[in-house]
């Protein structure tokens, strides 16, 4: 029997909402995988904890879930504080105090689901998103100066080390060379900004030569975009900066039928510290406490947890149940062309586990 323990920490806006959509989810895998299960600990921090507290999280909140296996988490962001604060506040200061230098987004057109390209397009997304996630813009290194004087000045300067690009294109070059097609796109903008990005190049280079078997390509990040709507087979696995990988991943799962679908794991690859999963999607504030956000995102992100704890069993089976969901049209949620609301999807894809027993065949 393995136990896994797991940090909940559902946060703002809709994120609660399908995280304990995930937790049911969870759940039941645990009475139908044989050897499987949970022990989940919820964590109140966010914007309400902020307003109560003056914090978005305790002073000692990383030493709480430094114990964890993992940490389940919903969305970060309140329309009445500013987005800095919640995000660097809980989000952004566990995933860099955690060093949890890899963030993974899968996208895939799950069966059923049309998205926005033409059907012989759509369906040859199968994509992976490795992010770097712990410098380059989002180091959060600048200032203001000049405070409301007309000489006012902002600064963020983008932070590009030799053992953060070597580390990120290890775990690519590693990730693509696990999949089938062996297939990596190198995303860059070193034709404009010519430091960091030129580093970041010449590093991901080295590290590519250690994968003989690898094929690797490079796209500067415009052309990118144009490469993934225009043809999406054509790519695989996809290693880019913070910031280039995050509006990528946006563009990969609106093409993959939604944000509200779209999954993320942050990974420490040492191990050395829990790993956060969660949904790409935000707080999405509009259709907060109206229990129709769709809550498949995090189920997805819920399977890639699983991955990651060693549960490859139980992780395939629950992709096979939002498949057999989505696959079946019968329950989904608004942003996907449905009516059903967060609780109908959830029961449908509970059921759907319960009556699957041969997983991932
Ligand atoms: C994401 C999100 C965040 C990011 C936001 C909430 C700051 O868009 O996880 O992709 O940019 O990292
Ligand atoms: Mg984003």
């Amino acid at each position: 029997m393995s136990l896994h323990k797991i940090a909940v920490i559902g946060g703002d806006g809709i994120g609660p909402e399908v995280v304990e959509a995930g937790v049911k989810v969870l759940e039941t895998l645990a009475d139908v995988e044989p050897g499987l299960a949970f022990d989940f600990k919820r964590f109140d921090w966010g914007s309400d904890y902020y307003r109560r507290n003056g914090r978005m999280m305790p002073q000692d909140g990383l030493a709480q879930i430094e114990g964890f296996d993992a940490i389940y988490f919903g969305s970060v962001g309140d329309p009445n504080l500013p987005d800095d604060i919640t995000l660097w506040g809980l989000r952004l200061a566990i995933c860099q105090g955690f060093d949890q230098y890899a963030n993974v987004r899968p996208t895939r057109l799950l069966p059923g689901l049309t998205g926005p390209l033409r059907p012989e397009l759509g369906k040859q997304i199968d994509w992976v998103i490795v992010r770097e996630n712990s410098e380059g813009e989002y180091a959060g290194v600048g200032g203001r100066a000049h405070r409301g004087l007309p000489i006012e000045v902002g600064m963020d300067v983008a932070v590009f080390t030799r053992t953060g690009i070597e580390r990120i294109a290890r775990f690519a070059c590693d990730l693509a060379m696990s999949r089938p097609r062996k297939l990596l796109t190198v995303v860059t903008k070193s034709n404009a900004q010519r430091h960091g990005m030129v580093l970041w190049d010449e590093v991901v280079r080295e590290v590519v030569r250690d994968h003989p078997g690898l094929t690797v390509d490079w796209m500067l990040v415009d052309a990118m975009t144009q490469r993934m709507v225009n043809k999406p087979g054509s790519i695989d696995t996809v290693l880019a900066t913070n910031l280039h990988a995050d509006i990528l991943s946006d563009l990969a799962a609106a093409l993959g039928g939604s944000l509200g679908i779209g999954s993320t794991s942050n990974i420490d690859p040492s191990r050395n510290r829990p790993s956060m999963f969660e949904p790409i999607h935000g707080s999405a504030f509009d259709i907060t406490g109206k229990g129709v956000a769709n809550p498949l995102g995090s189920f997805w992100t819920a399977s890639l947890m699983l991955d990651h704890l060693g549960e490859q069993a139980a992780s395939r089976r629950l992709m096979v149940a939002i498949e057999t969901v989505t696959g079946r049209g019968e329950f989904l949620s608004p942003d996907l062309g449905g009516a059903a609301n967060t609780a109908e999807v959830t029961a449908a894809v509970i059921a759907a586990l319960s009556g699957v027993n041969s997983p991932g065949s």
